[in-house]
């Protein structure tokens, strides 16, 4: 679900009917799977483009915002999707389900995050997949994490956490238990520098995730863990670092390359949005048309969609090192 309207979309009429439609965009996708709203669900309102905020529903509770206050039990009993009004009736929420992509805007953040568009391309580069048994550390505010352990199923794929801040650990493990992917991930709290990867039996779901076919890590010095990841990773299996600095990927490259790794390779991922503006004639030159000596170019009128660069690219986050586990 990617939505590009940034404007105050409740301001005015016409404004809510844009809304409207940038809403049936998510129903449509999510037809036939409308679910009831309980109290003690994850909810998560959609006010603007740029306000999508997640929350408890609880019994009589307000939400205030700056559209009015909205209480918790005009929303209790109603499908994920709909639209709750103000007391005026003038201006509305949008009230929507949990879907991984739309974390990174409701997300409280505790640390720097990963958005999207690095974190679709290291889910790539990891190779996952509903049975993946990954390794990440730090875990920071769980961004990355929450996506990766999305796409898990249960019993057969699992994401396997470290952070060493342990109020971070204590605030994730609620919140993993919140969105119900407390199944997919364990965060344990540790200094990976210090004491690595390696987690006891009693500590995994299964034995064989002793070793992991996908490891991410987003650490300050990611070359000192190059030597504890060689010790759980399986033969062949991804290795990605995120880096914002070139100084860092140049350690983190050697210390990979010491350690066996194969096919290194670093993507930057630059993320640029385009949208629809109008349609409008323009003049182009017939091709494909031979032309005999000396016989003008001819035109022909075609109607083409002109896109217009909303500028707002998000420049460098990082580096992302991949590397394939050798041994
Ligand atoms: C930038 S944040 C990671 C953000 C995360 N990728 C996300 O999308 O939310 C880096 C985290 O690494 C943790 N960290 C730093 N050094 C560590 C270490 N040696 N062992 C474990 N965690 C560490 C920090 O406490 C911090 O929470």
């Amino acid at each position: 679900m990617e939505i590009e309207n940034k404007n105050n979309i409740n301001e005015n009429p016409n404004d809510a009917k844009k809304d409207e439609t940038e809403m049936n965009i998510i129903k449509e996708e999510d037809k036939g799977k409308e679910k009831t709203i309980n109290y003690g669900d994850l909810v998560i309102i959609y006010e603007n483009g740029d306000s999508v905020k997640y929350f408890t529903l609880e019994k009589g509770k307000k939400l205030q915002n700056k559209y009015g206050v909205f209480s918790h039990d005009d929303i209790y009993g109603k499908n994920f999707g709909c639209k709750i009004y103000n007391k005026d009736n003038t201006k509305f929420i949008s009230i929507l389900s949990f879907v991984p992509n739309i974390w990174e805007r409701c997300i409280n953040k505790m640390t720097q995050i990963l958005f999207n568009p690095d974190i679709s391309l290291i889910m790539i580069l990891l190779n996952l997949s509903q049975s993946s048994i990954i390794y990440e550390s730090g875990t920071g505010s769980g961004c990355l994490s929450v996506n990766m352990s999305s796409m898990l199923s249960s019993g057969k794929g699992h994401l396997y956490t470290f952070e060493f801040n342990k109020e971070r650990v204590d605030k994730l493990k609620d919140l993993f238990k919140l969105l119900k992917l407390d199944k997919t991930i364990t965060i344990t709290h540790r200094d990976v520098i210090q004491d690595g990867f390696e987690l006891e039996e009693k500590d995994l779901e299964n034995k064989s995730h002793k070793k992991c076919g996908s490891m991410f890590i987003d650490l300050p010095s990611p070359w000192l863990a190059i030597k504890h990841a060689k010790k759980v990773l399986a033969s062949g299996a991804y290795f990605v670092s995120f880096s914002p600095c070139i100084e860092q990927i140049n350690q983190t490259m050697k210390a990979m390359k010491e350690n066996n790794f194969i096919e290194l390779r670093m993507f930057e991922c630059l993320y640029r949005t385009f949208s629809y503006a109008r349609t409008t004639q323009v003049k182009i030159p017939i091709i494909n048309k031979k032309r005999k000596k000396g016989e003008e170019i001819q035109y022909q009128q075609v109607d083409i969609n002109v896109t217009k660069n909303k500028c707002d690219m998000r420049g460098h986050t990082g580096f992302l090192l991949l590397g394939i586990n050798k041994d």
